[in-house]
C-alpha cells in the first residue's frame, strides 16, 4: 500500500488551530481590567487542556482494555498504553499545581460570572472515574481485561507479586495499574489543595460545601484496591 500525505496539508489545518484558539471567550467584562480577563484566559486554557488530556487518557486506557485479554492479547502494547495514562496523570497532577499561580483576588473577581457552572459537570471527568471503576458498581474494564490475562496464564495476583520474572509484562501491567491509581489519586488531592488555596471554605459554584465535599471523596478516590489488598498478603 502506498502512503499519500495530503497536499494541502499545513501545521494550522492540520490542528485546526482556528477552532482551537478561537476557543477562549472569558465572561467577565472588559471593565474588570487586563488583569482578570488575562486571569480568566488562564482559567479557561487549563481547563481546556485538560479535557483534551482526559480524551487521551480515556482513549489509552480503552485501548489497554482492547490489548491486553486473550485470545488476541499484545501485553507490551497495552503496558505502552498503560504507561502514557500513567504520565498524563503525572502531567496532570503538575498542570493542577499551575493554579498556584492564580491570586484569590483575580478568582474572585472573575467568579461571579461562572454562574453555577463547575467542575463537577465534566463528563469526560466522569467517564476517567468509570473507566477506573471509581463510579457506579462496575469494575473497570481495564481491570478485568488484566484479570482475563492474568487467568489465561493461570496466575493469581499473589504469584504475580511473589515471583515478578516468572510474571513477566503481566507483573509491570499490575505497577502500571498502581502508578495509575497512585496519580489519579494524587491528582484529586492536588484538587484539594488548590480549591482551598483560591476559595478558602466558600461553597462551590455546583452547589457543594467545597473543600470540605472535595475532601470527603479522596476516601473513595483510590482505583485498583485489589492490587493495594495484595501487599498485605504477600
Ligand atoms: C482554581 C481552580 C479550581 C477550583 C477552585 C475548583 C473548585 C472545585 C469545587 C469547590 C468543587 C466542588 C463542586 C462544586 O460545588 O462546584 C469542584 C469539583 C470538581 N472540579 Fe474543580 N476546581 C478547580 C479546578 C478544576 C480543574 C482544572 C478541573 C479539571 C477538569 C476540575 C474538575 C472538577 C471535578 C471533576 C469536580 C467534581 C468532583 C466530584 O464531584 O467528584 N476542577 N471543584
Amino acid at each position: 500500500m502506498t502512503t499519500r500525505a495530503e497536499p494541502n496539508l499545513t501545521y494550522a489545518g492540520y490542528l485546526h488551530l482556528d477552532a482551537i484558539l478561537n476557543a477562549q471567550h472569558p465572561v467577565a467584562p472588559e471593565n474588570e481590567g487586563p488583569s482578570v480577563r488575562a486571569a480568566e484566559h488562564f482559567f479557561i486554557v487549563t481547563h481546556q487542556a485538560f479535557e483534551l488530556w482526559f480524551k487521551q487518557l480515556l482513549l489509552d486506557l480503552a485501548d489497554a482494555a482492547k490489548l491486553l485479554p486473550p485470545p488476541a492479547s499484545d501485553v507490551e502494547q497495552a503496558l505502552d498504553h498503560l504507561q502514557r495514562a500513567r504520565s498524563i496523570l503525572r502531567l496532570l497532577v503538575q498542570q493542577m499545581v499551575l493554579f498556584d499561580h492564580l491570586s484569590p483576588r483575580s478568582f474572585l473577581a472573575f467568579r461571579p460570572y461562572l454562574g453555577t457552572a463547575s467542575g463537577s459537570e465534566s463528563a469526560q471527568f466522569r467517564e476517567v472515574q468509570k473507566a477506573l471503576g471509581l463510579r457506579g458498581r462496575a469494575v473497570s474494564p481495564v481491570f478485568v481485561a488484566f484479570r482475563a490475562a492474568m487467568q489465561a496464564r493461570a496466575l493469581t495476583l499473589e504469584q504475580t507479586y511473589r515471583d515478578p520474572s516468572a510474571a513477566g509484562a503481566l507483573y509491570r501491567v499490575a505497577e502500571a495499574l498502581v502508578d495509575i491509581s497512585e496519580e489519579f489519586w494524587q491528582l484529586n488531592a492536588v484538587h484539594v489543595q488548590i480549591a482551598e488555596r483560591t476559595i478558602g471554605q466558600r461553597p462551590g459554584t455546583g452547589g457543594t460545601t467545597g473543600v470540605a465535599y472535595l475532601a470527603e471523596g479522596l476516601e473513595s478516590a483510590r482505583a485498583f484496591p485489589e492490587l493495594w489488598d495484595v501487599r498485605t498478603r504477600l
